[in-house]
């Protein structure tokens, strides 16, 4: 089947690293180049502008590191010849922009209580949000942390299709009763768990790409899959509550994009400046299961639920 997707609908998920993670590694010499990513608004009073903080920075971790770019539009930050020591140093340093990054998941909710989700370290909620962590079935308000700042689910669309939730059954909630919205965000944004292991094997520190940045759940699947009407909500309440970074690890069956609500969403986002990182799904274009849109990961998702 012939796609021709948007470039930035289909960015690969190392480019929501590159975006949300402060340090990136561009090559494997003894010295790489690393972008750092800086917030702009944390500037010390000290500096008379932005280049000169951002020279002080790299010149506080080493004193011959040359710096190769500075960025003021697509990003705010600079780019430099690193040591592996260097950049970690650079990691702590004031002003760094991650901690402030806030990723709105739209999943199957988030188990608060995962070790992923501890805000040791990180400093008060970014003042720009504007998010809630909203009460529910077996989720109160004081589940959200400074980690795990917001929290809310959508499911008037899966109601109308499905009839009333059983919660007996699954949690009218952002709690998630899967897994899936736990293992995708911490993915994202899982805070360093030290002694992390599988059943004992491959053990060492569990952490998500961008470990100091915010999670934001937006929980719009459900047991018998996700419904277009409420990912739509989902979305357009993350941009509202001022997310930086949109991530979706769902999907149907590809259509065309005027008729695709995670597409016109995207592209709603993106032009409020919100990067967008959607999964390709699990199926291929070839799926002849899967209707409309499902979850990817478990094919029992896979079902058509309507708009
Ligand atoms: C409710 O949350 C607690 C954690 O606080 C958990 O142990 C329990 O299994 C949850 N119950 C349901 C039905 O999900
Ligand atoms: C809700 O689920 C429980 C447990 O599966 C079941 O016993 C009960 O009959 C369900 N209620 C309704 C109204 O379907």
């Amino acid at each position: 089947m012939e796609k021709k997707p948007l470039t930035w609908m289909n960015f690969p998920l190392p480019v929501l690293v590159f975006l949300s993670f402060c340090l990136l590694s561009l090559a494997s010499a003894e010295k790489k180049t690393y972008v750092v990513f800086m917030g702009k608004s944390q500037k010390p009073a000290s500096f008379d502008d932005h280049a000169e903080w951002y020279d002080s920075s790299l010149k506080s971790v080493s004193e011959s590191a040359e710096m190769l770019y500075k960025y003021n539009n697509v990003a705010h930050g600079f780019s430099a010849r690193l040591t592996t020591d260097e950049a970690k140093s650079m990691e702590n340093q004031p002003g760094e922009a991650v901690s402030e990054l806030v990723i709105g998941v739209l999943d199957t909710g988030v188990w608060p209580e995962s070790k992923s989700f501890h805000d040791d370290g990180m400093g008060s909620v970014p003042k720009s949000w504007r998010g809630e962590c909203e009460p529910g079935t077996n989720f109160s308000s004081s589940n959200c942390n400074r980690k795990l700042i917001g929290a809310r689910y959508f499911y008037k669309g899966y109601e109308a299709a499905t009839g009333p939730i059983n919660v007996s059954r699954e949690s009218k909630s952002a709690r998630d009763d899967d897994g899936h919205g736990t293992h995708t965000s911490s993915t994202a944004a899982g805070s360093s768990v030290k002694h992390a292991s599988l059943y004992g094997y491959a053990s060492g520190t569990a952490r998500g790409m961008a470990s100091r940045a915010r999670v934001a759940m937006y929980k719009v699947c459900w047991l018998l899959g996700c419904v277009s009407s409420d990912i739509l909500a989902g979305m357009d309440q993350a941009i509202e509550d001022n997310v930086n970074v949109l991530s979706l690890s769902l999907g149907g069956a590809t259509t065309d994009y005027f008729m695709d609500s995670i597409a016109i969403g995207a592209f709603g986002a993106m032009e409020k400046g919100i990067f967008v990182s959607c999964s390709a799904g699990n199926f291929g274009s070839r799926s002849v299961y899967c209707l409309q849109l499902c979850t990817v990961d478990y094919h029992r998702r896979c079902r058509y639920l309507g708009p």
